[in-house]
């Protein structure tokens, strides 16, 4: 049975990128891709910098940063006030929970599809203060309905300081119905953290809407910004309590400058950002998107019929611009952490082809992504050979 067409190439997209002519790179949604005219312009603010580092750090540069994430934020549908840059979603998930001041008996909630190394953040704050960590079970096919319920039923007002949920999540690439969500928590008066990693670039104005106390998100994975650009978007009434990872001269600034400031860093991500955000409504913001989910969509169609899976049991990741898909692997593959990035190694290695594995719940799963610079016939050639690599494992 034919599954759906691959979209029409974005015509010259795919020479706005240096990537490897000889590697299909099926994984943007890991560190995304620097379009060569972003990684130009910060190239001219390391060179502006070491042409004087005096000047670069002493003169503006607080306003460089400002100017760049009132942009950065209108773009987000953030509140320019109430957003600071960050290096990365990992760092800002860091300042939110280092700021709670948990105490013991206090309660950490998240969802079993939560990236690995945030479940680690929370496991680790958790053991630090004495508080608990209680992991939510969420069916991969749940609807938006039955996640919110199950939200509802899991956290405890005035015990769940802090619930952590997924805008898109990255093993299985669904998308949470993250409004409903936080909506949820505010009626039962329990912060939330969003973790947005996937959403700036790939979903309209991201934090619009949402509601959330604590807003993360990369800038350097859907929104062509180099890498070392995340967004920590902060709810009013949390502002003055969230307290930087590093005291730094800005210290007494306030948010958000206290907590962007991180002393001597390499800023120039942060002031390239918006560069990225430019050659993304160049190309055409909706058009991007489209294209990008329909490419990912074929690409689960093509491999997943490869692999004999039935398109109805091909997951839906929920939403019409969702440039990730994911596949069940054959059972008993890459169902630990070290066999499922072996599998994806091993892929690269012998198939020239960069994609996601994960194990979730006892099983391996595929993640494809799709990017203007991908094309169909590069999922065509991975569905071809992906079969007889899985036969050679067992
Ligand atoms: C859902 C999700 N959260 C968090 C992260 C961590 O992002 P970073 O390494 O930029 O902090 C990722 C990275 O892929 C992710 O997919």
């Amino acid at each position: 049975m034919a599954g759906p067409l691959p979209p029409v190439p974005i015509p010259g997209a795919r020479l706005l990128f240096s990537l490897d002519p000889g590697v299909a790179h099926l994984n943007h949604g890991s560190y995304g891709a620097v379009p060569i005219g972003v990684q130009r312009a910060q190239q001219r603010l390391r060179d502006e910098t070491e042409a004087n580092p005096m000047r670069f750090f002493n003169r503006g540069l607080v306003d460089r940063i400002t100017h760049a994430r009132r942009h950065l934020a209108s773009f987000l549908g953030a509140d320019p006030d109430g957003t600071a840059l960050v290096g990365n979603v990992s760092i800002g998930a860091a300042t939110v929970l280092q700021s709670l001041r948990l105490e013991a008996g206090d309660e950490l909630v998240d969802t079993d599809h939560g990236y690995g190394s945030f479940a680690l953040a929370v496991e680790r704050e958790a053991r630090r203060t004495g508080a608990v960590r209680r992991t939510l079970s969420v069916p991969l096919t749940a609807s938006d309905e039955e996640i919110v319920e199950i939200v509802r039923a899991g956290i405890r007002p005035g015990r769940t300081k802090l619930l952590v949920v997924d805008q898109l999540t990255s093993a299985t690439a669904r998308l949470l119905p993250a409004a409903a969500i936080a909506a949820v928590a505010r009626e039962r008066d329990v912060p939330v953290l969003v973790d947005g990693a996937h959403a700036p670039g790939m979903l309209p104005t991201p934090v619009q809407s949402i509601g959330a106390d604590f807003w993360v998100g990369n800038l350097h994975k859907w929104g062509y910004a180099p890498r070392g650009s995340a967004a920590l978007v902060v709810a009013p009434h949390w502002r003055r309590r969230i307290e930087p990872l590093a005291v730094s001269w800005q210290e007494e600034a306030g948010f958000p400058s206290r907590v962007e400031w991180q002393a001597t860093l390499d800023y120039t991500a942060w002031l390239a950002a918006p560069v990225g955000v430019f050659t993304l409504r160049t190309l055409g913001l909706d058009r991007v998107r489209a294209h990008n989910a329909e490419l990912a969509a074929y690409g689960q169609g093509v491999v997943g019929r490869a692999l004999g899976i039935a398109p109805a049991d091909l997951v839906d990741p929920g939403g019409p611009t969702v440039s990730m898909r994911i596949l069940p692997l054959p059972p008993g593959v890459a169902t630990s952490y070290p066999d499922a990035v072996a599998l994806r190694q091993r892929i690269a290695d012998k198939l020239n082809t960069e994609v996601n594995v994960n194990p979730w719940r006892g099983r391996g799963w595929l993640r494809l992504s799709g990017q203007v610079y991908n094309r169909a016939e590069e999922y065509d050639r991975l569905a071809e050979r992906l079969p007889a690599l899985l036969t050679s494992l067992s």
